[in-house]
């Protein structure tokens, strides 16, 4: 039998945990898939005393996970430490550039130095593996790294966070507000005390950032991403998509135009009957279409110890099973060397269908301000109903418009016009409406 693969793993929390834990009850197991043993020679993390829940007193301790990413005692380095500078960055730039394999779930690091790290590990011949640092469990950078040869991707899109879907699945099925799923999501764990970085976009903007270079061939850029979060989501929206036979989810979309690449974060309106439309609570799921395969849907656990510890546990067997001196595949599905720069496509020229909800003044000639705004725009109207807010009595109605495709630039300007013509009574609601099967 080969020798046994050394691991040493940075970070011992929810992932780092796990990925020991299963190492150990898998051990077995691993060793006749991958014709040796995997073992655990090294680990790091801040406090040495604090229990893990795994027996680690065979494993060399490290206080500073560089110094564990340097020594000769490791074959891979696996860092589940998180964030995109510090100890997280440093750690595996040393590995990689000391000749160390390195498994990451750190999309954060990916999204903003992702490209340079995979210069520094096709330089030395090494692997740098990440498949839990996009949809947690999910297979899928390994299928659009190895798996979708000759095709080309015409656009990638997503559910890429947990906490989001959850709380929009909760808001529909149970008919509560927003901040009220919101905080029984932080009590239950889905949700972080400050959860801006999930429900504001950034978390799907890194991962969908790491999806559009493996789908494009494009170097990554995160910080071109359009965002929009779902705190504006309300009830009032959730109601009326699901009168128009649609679902309302954070999608992170990637897609080739004729201008350019378009990567964008936003609630998005799906029709109720789409596959993705089903994707329910803290599931996460990848829809890929390309000329030769249509479309394809990938479904599963976006997070959590165990499932994103056998997204890492698959990229530390691939490395096991891997040849010495064997020529590895480069780290984005190309040389890094030769993606290409990314060429943005304005948000402004996006074309599509959209949904719009307007609140205003119940008066005479409003309906029509509202259709003349639109004509002008050259938009043309799939429906457009109102009805009253409150009651009859109410002076106010909403006014909801669904548009055939146009673009973006004219839904913003007809918007602006109608708020300029002073009918509306609160802030207009647009949610852009997707194609999906
Ligand atoms: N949690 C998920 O479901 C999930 C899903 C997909 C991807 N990820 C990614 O996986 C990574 C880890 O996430 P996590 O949820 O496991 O985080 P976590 O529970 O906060 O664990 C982080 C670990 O890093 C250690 N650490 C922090 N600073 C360190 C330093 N300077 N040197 C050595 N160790 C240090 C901590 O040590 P102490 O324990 O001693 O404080 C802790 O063990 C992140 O990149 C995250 O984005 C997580």
């Amino acid at each position: 039998m080969a020798e046994a693969l050394r691991v040493g793993i940075a970070g011992l929390g929810t992932v780092g945990a796990s990925v020991a834990r299963v190492l150990r009850d898998k051990a077995a197991e691993l060793t006749r898939q991958c014709g040796r043993d995997i073992l655990v020679t090294a680990v790091s993390a801040r406090d040495q005393k604090r229990d893990r829940g795994v027996d680690l007193s065979s494993a060399k301790w490290f206080d500073d996970p560089v110094k564990m990413a340097q020594t000769a005692e490791i074959d891979v380095f696996v860092e589940l430490i998180g964030g995109d500078e510090g100890p997280a960055r440093s750690s595996v730039k040393a590995a990689l550039e000391t000749g160390r394999h390195v498994v990451t779930a750190n999309k954060a690091l990916l999204a903003k130095h992702g490209v340079a790290l995979a210069e520094i590990a096709e330089k030395k011949g090494v692997l740098l593996n990440y498949e839990a640092a996009v949809a947690g469990g999910i297979p899928v950078i390994k299928t659009m790294r190895e798996a979708m040869a000759g095709n080309s991707v015409t656009r990638v899109f997503g559910i890429l966070n947990g906490t989001c879907n959850y709380i929009l699945t909760r808001m529909e099925a149970e008919g509560i507000s927003f901040d009220a799923c919101l905080k029984d999501a932080q009590r239950l764990g889905y949700a972080e005390a400050d959860p801006t970085f999930d429900i504001e976009g950034h978390d799907t903007a890194h991962k969908l950032s790491i999806l559009t270079s493996l789908a494009f061939g494009t170097r990554i850029a995160a910080n071109d991403i359009y965002m929009e979060g779902i705190s504006n989501i309300t009830q009032a929206d959730i109601r009326a998509a699901a009168d128009l036979g649609y679902r309302i989810k954070l999608l992170g979309v990637a897609q080739r135009t004729e201008s350019g690449i378009e990567q964008r974060v936003h609630p998005t309106m799906v029709p109720t009957a789409s596959v993705i439309a089903q994707v329910h609570g803290v599931t996460n799921a990848v829809a890929i279409e390309t000329d030769i395969l249509g479309e394809l849907l990938l479904s599963g656990p976006g997070a959590g110890g165990n499932a994103t510890a056998s997204a890492v546990i698959g990229d530390i067997a691939d490395i096991a099973k891997s040849r010495p001196g064997f020529q590895h595949g480069p780290v984005f599905g190309r040389p890094a060397k030769e993606l290409k720069p990314y060429k943005k496509a304005q948000m402004r020229s996006h074309a599509g269908g959209y949904f719009i909800r307007l609140t205003v003044h119940d008066r005479i000639g409003v309906f029509a301000a509202i259709a003349k705004r639109m004509a002008d725009n050259d938009i043309s109207l799939e429906s457009i109903v109102q009805h009253a807010v409150n009651g009859e009595a109410a002076a106010q109605k909403t006014v909801i418009l669904v548009t055939h495709e146009t673009t973006e630039a004219a839904v913003r300007k007809a918007v602006d016009g109608i708020t300029k013509d002073g009918h509306l009574t609160d802030k207009p609601q647009v949610i852009r409406i997707e194609r999906a099967g």
